[in-house]
C-alpha cells in the first residue's frame, strides 16, 4: 500500500519547510525577522535595510546597504513596451490583477531572470524586481487616474521615491512629506514577511518547479488578492464605510459576523496563527492615531474601527475563538489618510511583502527543496467502462 495519507485542510497542522527567516509565536503574539523583533525594526530600521535583512540574513553594513540600493536603482527602469500592457487595461481594472500581470510580463523583458543557477544570477534577479516593482506599483496606480507613466528621482530614498513616482503632478511638481514617507516606511516593514502564509506558500510552491522568480511572485500576488488574505485590508475599509453609512451601527455587523448562515465575516479580525493580538496591528493602530493627527485628519472611520474592536474584544463569540484585530484592520485607515485609494491597499501590501516573498523563494532554492507535490485521498468513482455517446 502507499502508506496512510493524512488530509489536513488548509494545512492547519502541517509544516511545509524549515526556515530561518521569520519567527512567529501565535500564543504570545511575537513576530521577529531573522531574530530581530518587529517592534525594534519598525522603530529603528528603514524598509530597504529590512529587505536586505530578510533576503540575506543580516542587517547590512553601510557599504552593503549603499551597494544594494545602487544596484536596485540601476534596475529601476521598465521597458517602454510594458506601457502597452498597462494601456490595454480598462481604468476600472482591479490594481491587483494589473500588477500580477505586469510582474509576470517582466520575464518577457528580462529572460535571463529565469536562470538562477548561481547566487550571482539570483542576486541579479532580486535587484531587478526590487527596482522594477515600485515602478509597476506607481504605473498601476497612475493608470487608474489617467496620469503619465513616468519615473521619480533616484537621488531620493527607496520609499521616498515610491511616493514621488505615485503622486508627482504631470508638470513634475511634488512636495515631499516626511510624515507620509515615515508612515509608508513603517507599514512596509510591518508587512515585509510572515513565514508560511497563503501567498508565501504559493511563491514557494510555484518556485519549487523552478519557474522564474517573477512568475513565482506573480502567483503570490494573486493569492494575496483574496479577501481572506491581503485583500482583507480593502474589505475592512468597505466594511467600515458600510457601518458608517448605517449610522455607525456596529451591532448589526457583529450579529452578521456571528450568524453561521451569513457568509459575512468581520474583516480584519482573526488569524490562523495569532491567538492573541497581532503585534503588527498594535503598532499600526498607534501609528494611525499619529499619522492622522500629524496630517490634521479627523477621520470618523478610525473611531468606528476602535469602537468595533472594543465591542469584539468584549463579545464571547470572538473571545472564545480568540479573534483579535490583525494586520489588515487598521492599515487601510493610514493608506486612506495618505490619499491612497481603497483598491490600491492590497498592492501596497504586496509592495511590503515583496522582500519576504523573495527571501522565502531564495531560501527554498538554496535549500534545493523538492518540487511541491502533495497527495490526496481519492473519493471518486470506482473503475467503470466507457459508454458510447449513442447509448448515453
Ligand atoms: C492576513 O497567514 C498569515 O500570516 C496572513 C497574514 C500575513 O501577514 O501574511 O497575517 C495577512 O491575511 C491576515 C488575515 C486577513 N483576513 C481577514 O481579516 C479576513 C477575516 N478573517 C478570517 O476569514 C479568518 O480569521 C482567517 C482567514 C484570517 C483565518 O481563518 P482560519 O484560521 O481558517 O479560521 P477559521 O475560518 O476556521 O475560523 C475559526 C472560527 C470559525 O468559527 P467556528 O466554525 O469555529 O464556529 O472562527 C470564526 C470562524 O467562523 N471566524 C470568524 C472570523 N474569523 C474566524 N468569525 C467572524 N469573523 C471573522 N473574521
Amino acid at each position: 500500500s502507499e502508506g496512510v495519507i493524512t488530509i489536513d485542510p488548509g494545512f492547519k497542522n502541517t509544516g511545509s519547510c524549515e526556515s530561518s527567516i521569520t519567527f512567529l509565536d501565535g500564543e504570545k503574539g511575537i513576530l521577529r525577522y531573522r531574530g530581530y523583533s518587529i517592534e525594534e525594526l519598525a522603530e529603528k530600521a528603514d524598509f530597504l535595510e529590512v529587505a536586505y535583512l530578510l533576503i540575506f540574513g543580516e542587517l547590512p553594513t553601510k557599504e552593503q546597504n549603499d551597494k544594494f540600493h545602487n544596484d536596485i536603482k540601476a534596475q529601476a527602469v521598465v521597458d517602454e513596451d510594458v506601457k502597452k500592457i498597462v494601456d490595454a487595461f480598462p481604468k476600472t481594472a482591479h490594481p491587483m490583477g494589473v500588477i500580477s500581470s505586469l510582474t509576470s510580463a517582466l520575464t518577457a523583458f528580462n529572460p535571463t531572470s529565469v536562470n538562477v543557477n548561481s547566487e550571482a544570477d539570483m542576486y541579479r534577479a532580486i535587484v531587478k524586481i526590487m527596482g522594477k516593482f515600485p515602478v509597476l506599483v506607481a504605473w498601476t496606480y497612475r493608470k487608474k487616474l489617467g496620469l503619465p507613466l513616468d519615473y521619480g528621482d533616484d537621488s531620493l530614498g527607496y520609499v521616498e521615491n515610491i511616493l514621488k513616482m505615485m503622486f508627482r503632478q504631470p508638470n513634475g511638481n511634488y512636495i515631499q512629506n516626511r510624515i507620509l514617507v515615515d508612515a509608508l516606511d513603517k507599514l512596509l516593514i510591518l508587512h515585509a514577511d510572515h513565514e508560511q502564509n497563503c501567498s508565501t506558500s504559493t511563491v514557494r510552491i510555484v518556485g519549487s518547479s523552478h519557474a522564474g522568480l517573477f512568475a513565482s511572485l506573480s502567483a503570490g500576488i494573486s493569492a494575496l488578492w483574496g479577501p481572506l488574505h491581503g485583500g482583507a485590508n480593502q474589505a475592512v475599509l468597505e466594511m467600515l464605510e458600510a457601518i458608517k453609512e448605517d449610522g455607525g451601527d456596529t451591532k448589526k455587523y457583529m450579529t452578521k459576523a456571528k450568524d453561521k448562515e451569513d457568509p459575512f465575516r468581520l474583516m480584519g479580525f482573526g488569524h490562523r496563527v495569532y491567538k492573541n493580538f497581532d503585534p503588527r496591528a498594535k503598532i499600526i493602530k498607534k501609528a494611525a492615531d499619529e499619522v492622522l493627527g500629524n496630517l490634521g485628519i479627523e477621520d470618523p472611520i478610525l473611531d468606528i474601527a476602535k469602537g468595533l474592536e472594543k465591542e469584539a474584544l468584549e463579545d464571547p463569540y470572538f473571545v472564545d475563538r480568540k479573534l483579535y484585530p490583525n494586520v489588515d484592520f487598521y492599515s487601510g485607515i493610514i493608506y486612506r489618510g495618505m490619499g491612497i485609494p481603497t483598491d490600491m491597499f492590497t498592492v501596497m501590501f504586496a509592495l511590503g511583502r515583496l522582500p519576504g516573498w523573495i527571501a522565502q523563494w531564495r531560501e527554498m532554492r538554496l535549500n534545493k527543496e523538492p518540487i511541491g507535490r502533495p497527495r490526496q485521498v481519492y473519493t471518486g468513482a470506482k473503475l467503470r467502462s466507457f459508454v458510447p455517446l449513442e447509448n448515453r
